[in-house]
């Protein structure tokens, strides 16, 4: 796998690479041979790329799309969007990279609303009508009677082209990154982007948005209630009224609601969470902030707020020097509110056409806002990791250790963007909050803790959402599998930190050779071997498909799987499921170390680890990561483990059993 990088006349100042972290790969100039024919043209529209697209070809990508899959054939405009209810390309996270089956993928680096045309048929190029379909004899031609049919991308026989337009610049860098799969392709990506972002251990746990108006006793109360019914809960998070002035943001504690932050911090710290403030950037007039920030600042105000231009070095050093603050009394993350667009919501936000004094206008801030505000939070956590939030990424954000979410609440949608998420470098929380039912809650919470952040986020619910439903031990069963699965998903992630490899991805990634994988928009590999396939209120059945993967001693060999819960052995191929558990399945010859669940994590936490052998192992080993799971440059160990579970000494993990499946 390789990344060429080619210029086409001159690009813009601000782009995304610019203000991207180091890459942690060689990057070669020019086109490879083999590369399709790009064709590039300016006019006062901006940047126009034209090339050659095989008509079949799977496309896939361009960051948190919720509402399609499948990006063949379809127009997608790259508008950073807090409410992106069609499927147009308006994102929470629009990122300017597609991967295609054909062996490439290619990232623009733009920070514009760039269009992109996912093959469209040039004149000329569409077969001539035979002269039996012009006399239209035989049998009649077809009418639609929906306009789903009507409208549903079609298949082309002719030549198409993918059409890219970049408004207003008069030049741009393409980086084409070849590789043999969309894994491959992709990792690449990530790595182009310096690499993905390393969580914390605790990071990983169970994660509790509080209401907004609790104060601090209600807090401890809410901390206390997890620890009583014995709901695995790492971090506690608060809600807007932690702070004195929100919409703008003062990022002063509340002195009526949290009189004393810095010993409510600490007495939850001694129960085991880590704290998590809500914020976003506009600033309040009342905020310390406030005058510092005047000459860094854009032309329009946000909320009566100023709106920082975090992409000059002082702003984000003004900002975070402030933040760290918060940081100093224990603060161990944020959620970054807010800094994605309004078309849809009331426009709150400033104007395309705003002017910041770095030069930069609205409509490219728009596309950098969120990863300049990863940047300037993460300056204030300093060597410390964090697992934090954040409702804005763009291109080139793997790194940031910040996951996405979203005020929408489609569970259909959210699991898509589990899906898709993986494609382009981000991270997603299909987030649970209030429910229809205990059967909606339960489905809910089994997407969330197959995903790369288990959060329950009751900002506006007085209480756990599963106490009104009934539910308790059910959800407690859930997060307690989370926290089995710990040790797995910090080698997950090391994976993403040190290769790239994205983990949490469409099966297409895995397994394009097959077909059924191209369209298969709702199951999704959660680490190298489980495949998750969720279900949603009022299902009870569905089909899942079972890849048959490859078996480089055994070519002929088809993969079996095995189901999580039940351990019942099912072949590859199309699978129907009856069960109310999520299904998940565990590639046979896997490893799986499960950890005895805990509470949360400590910094001295030791697991115990049943080691659950999935047929075959003779040869298969399990990694786990030592390191001191929290410090950004602590050295990492990678033990290795066999089936006979015997494993060098080590302070994290201790093999209590291993378990054979069969
Ligand atoms: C929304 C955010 C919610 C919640 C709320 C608090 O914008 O998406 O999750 O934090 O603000 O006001």
């Amino acid at each position: 796998m390789s990344i060429y990088k080619v210029r086409y006349g001159t690009p813009e100042e601000f782009v995304p690479t610019r203000f991207a972290p180091k890459p942690k790969c060689s990057i070669t100039e020019g086109l490879p041979q083999g590369a399709p024919n790009i064709d590039c043209a300016f006019s006062r529209r901006g940047t126009k790329i034209t090339f050659p697209i095989d008509p079949k070809a799977g496309v896939y990508g361009f960051g948190l799309q919720l509402k399609g899959f499948q990006q063949r054939g379809k127009k997608k405009t790259l508008r950073a969007n807090a409410d992106p209810l069609s499927d147009s390309g308006d994102s929470h996270a629009p990122v300017p990279f597609f991967v295609t089956t054909s062996g490439y993928g290619m990232f623009v680096d733009t920070a514009r609303y760039a269009e992109f045309y996912c093959g469209k048929v040039k004149r000329g190029s569409s077969a001539k009508p035979s002269a039996e379909q012009a006399q239209n004899t035989g049998t009649a031609s077809e009418v639609a009677l929906s306009t789903d049919a009507l409208y549903a991308v079609r298949e082309s026989t002719a030549d198409t082209v993918m059409t890219i337009e970049i408004p207003f610049a008069q030049g741009v860098d393409l980086y084409y990154i070849t590789g043999d799969t969309i894994l491959d392709i992709v990792s690449s990506y990530n790595m182009l982007s310096g690499g993905g972002c390393m969580p914390p251990l605790w990071g990983l746990g169970g994660f509790y948005r509080c209401c907004g108006q609790f104060d601090e006793n209600q807090v401890l109360e809410m901390a206390e209630r997890f620890r009583s019914l014995d709901i695995p809960c790492d971090i506690l998070g608060l809600e807007p009224g932690w702070q004195s002035q929100t919409y703008s943001c003062s990022y002063l504690w509340d002195s009526t609601r949290f009189p004393h932050p810095a010993e409510t911090v600490k007495r939850l710290s001694e129960m085991g969470f880590h704290v998590n403030l809500w914020e976003h950037a506009f600033t309040h007039p009342t905020s310390p902030l406030y005058e510092s920030l005047q000459p860094y600042s854009g032309d329009y105000e946000v909320w009566g707020g100023l709106v920082p231009d975090f992409t000059i070095p002082h702003t984000r050093k003004l900002f975070s020097d402030y933040q760290k603050t918060l940081c100093d009394i224990g603060i161990s993350g944020f959620k970054l509110d807010e800094c994605d667009g309004s078309d849809f919501t009331g426009g709150w936000t400033f104007p395309n056409c705003a002017q910041f004094p770095s030069g930069i206008d609205g409509e490219q801030y728009h596309s950098m806002f969120g990863t300049m505000y990863c940047q300037t939070q993460l300056s204030a956590l300093g060597n410390v990791r964090t697992l934090s939030e954040v409702r804005n990424l763009g291109a080139l954000a793997a790194s940031y250790p910040f996951v996405l979410y979203s005020d929408l609440y489609a569970h259909k949608d959210f699991i898509m963007g589990v899906v898709n998420s993986g494609f382009s470098g981000i991270l997603w929380s299909p987030e649970v909050r209030h429910a229809d039912s205990a059967e909606d809650l339960i489905r809910r919470v089994q997407t969330v803790v197959f995903s790369a952040q288990a959060l329950v986020n009751a900002w506006y619910l007085p209480d756990m959402p599963w106490i009104a439903h009934g539910c308790t031990d059910e959800i407690r069963r859930l997060f307690r599998i989370r926290m089995q699965l710990l040790p797995y998903l910090y080698t997950m992630f090391y994976d993403y930190h040190t290769t790239g490899k994205p983990p949490v991805r469409a099966l297409v990634c895995d397994y394009q050779n097959e077909a059924e994988a191209f369209n298969c928009a709702d199951e999704y590999l959660f680490g190298d071997s489980m495949l998750v396939a969720p279900m949603t209120a009022g299902e009870h059945e569905r089909d899942v498909w079972l890849p048959k993967g490859t078996n480089e001693s055994d070519s002929n060999h088809e993969t079996a799987w095995y189901n999580f819960f039940t351990g019942e052995k099912y072949e590859c191929g199309m699978q129907h499921i009856k069960t109310e558990d999520i299904p998940v399945f565990v590639k046979e010859g896997t490893l799986l170390p499960l950890a005895a669940p805990l509470s949360h994590i400590a910094s001295d936490t030791q697991f115990e680890i049943t080691l659950r052998a999935y047929g075959d192992c003779s040869a298969s080993v399990c990694r786990l990561i030592e390191d001191d799971g929290v410090s950004v440059d602590a050295p990492m160990k990678v033990h290795t483990v066999g089936i006979d579970g015997v494993m060098e000494d080590n302070f994290r993990y201790r093999i209590a059993e291993v378990e054979h499946i069969l």
